[in-house]
């Protein structure tokens, strides 16, 4: 992604990204609108299940202010299907050229995923400016952020972070400069959509909305 690109600014602005396993299409509106009534309105589908696209598709279509992207991109194929049915954004786990070049041949701004001064360059290569820092708590955290990040700091370019990231360190994440956003399963995982408890999602997106708030 670009720094200046439309959906980016919303997402930084946002500052928090709620990372979705989703297993019914039937969840899909709730859970959206439950985000949304937390004040939490960006949101990544991971394409780790079936139900990920048609829900895409869904919250597209009947939630207009939430801006929706896929996750788990690590096929170039599944770019069109992602454009296809709404998607805002993508993001992936790793850096893989060929699915940065489809993102970039179907306008889809893309976060490709990056953990190594490498991955970094080789996201440069395509011309990413926004990172998807993975896995951010087991690599490292924040320290390991900076210190990967700091020979390109003169580039501009914005982080991530996500991969457990949770209520109790995501402001740390947001206090630094290089960190567009924050995000995780947290705000609405699996067990919580399955049950649908979506005022226990929204409590948990409100928490998130206050403290990115204090921290911007
Ligand atoms: C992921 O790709 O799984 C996400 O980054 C979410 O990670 P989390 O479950 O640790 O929040």
């Amino acid at each position: 992604m670009k720094t200046n690109d439309p959906i980016p600014s919303r997402i930084a602005t946002s500052g928090v990204l709620a990372v979705l396993v989703i297993d019914r299409v039937e969840d899909a509106v709730p859970v959206a609108e439950a985000l949304l009534a937390g004040g939490v309105d960006a949101m990544e589908l991971t394409l780790r299940t079936e139900a990920a696209l048609p829900s895409l598709a869904a919250i597209s279509a009947e939630v207009p202010e939430m801006m929706v992207g896929i996750g788990t991109i690590i096929d170039p194929s599944q770019v069109n299907q992602v454009v296809d049915a709404g998607g805002s954004f993508g993001v992936a786990p790793g850096t893989n050229p060929e699915v940065i070049r489809a993102a970039e041949q179907a306008g889809l701004p893309f976060a490709p995923g990056i953990m190594t001064p490498s991955d970094i360059e080789r996201a440069l290569q395509f011309g990413c400016e926004i990172l998807k820092f993975f896995p951010a708590g087991s690599s490292g955290g924040l320290k390991h952020l900076k210190n990967i990040s700091a020979p390109y700091a003169h580039l501009g370019l914005k982080y991530i972070p996500l991969g457990g990231v949770s209520l109790d360190n995501m402001s740390d994440y947001l206090t630094a400069d290089m960190v567009a956003a924050v995000g995780g399963s947290w705000l609405a995982p699996r067990d919580l959509i399955a049950s649908g408890d979506w005022p226990e999602i929204t409590a948990r997106a409100k928490a998130a909305r206050a403290l990115a708030d204090q921290c911007r």
